[in-house]
């Protein structure tokens, strides 16, 4: 089975990766498919997104990295597969899950979104935290790929603490 796993990964972190891993064991492809969101400002671009999560995934085979925009189910209208899949955290991430696995289903009946549950370890973990922490010079080293550890440190180089 091929499964689509979507997400906006600004940037890509450990508990991403978990579940790109453990999807990459138990299905025959994954597509990570990075959200290019044109009415957010995010801390990094697609292309920037994109190196990071190719570099992570560099030793997983059967996983490729993709972007797209507008909605989910038109991306997915487009592959070969109708499937979706994505982590599940804590108890707040089911409500927004629920709603819009429901919202994809109305708009496509054809979709199935699959939830995967996240390590223990990586419950808290999301980049909103990872960025608020290395924005401060915090040590996000343990929560991140290194190729994203070395890019958040150069994005914020010169922001000084008294800032
Ligand atoms: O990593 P995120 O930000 O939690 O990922 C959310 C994402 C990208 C999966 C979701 O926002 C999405 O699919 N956006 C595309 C627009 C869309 O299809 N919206 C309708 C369903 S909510």
């Amino acid at each position: 089975m091929k499964v689509i796993y979507p997400g906006s990964f600004d940037p890509v972190t450990n508990g991403h990766l978990d579940i790109i891993k453990r999807a990459s064991e138990n299905f025959d492809e994954v597509i990570v498919a990075i959200l290019d969101n044109k009415s957010k400002k995010p801390l990094f671009n697609v292309k920037e997104r994109k190196y990071m999560l190719k570099e992570s995934v560099k030793d997983l085979d059967n996983v490729e990295i993709d972007s797209f925009s507008g909605l989910l189910v038109e991306y997915v209208k487009k592959s070969d597969t109708n499937v979706v899949l994505r982590g599940l955290r804590v108890v707040s991430d089911y409500e927004n899950e629920m709603r819009n696995a429901l919202a994809n289903k109305s708009l496509d009946n054809n979709i199935e979104t699959l939830f995967m549950v996240s390590k223990a370890e990586y419950t808290f973990l999301s980049s909103s935290i990872v960025k608020e922490i290395a924005s401060f010079h915090g040590n996000v080293e343990e929560l991140v790929p290194k190729v994203v550890n070395e890019n958040l440190k150069e994005k914020y180089k010169n922001t000084y603490l008294e800032d």
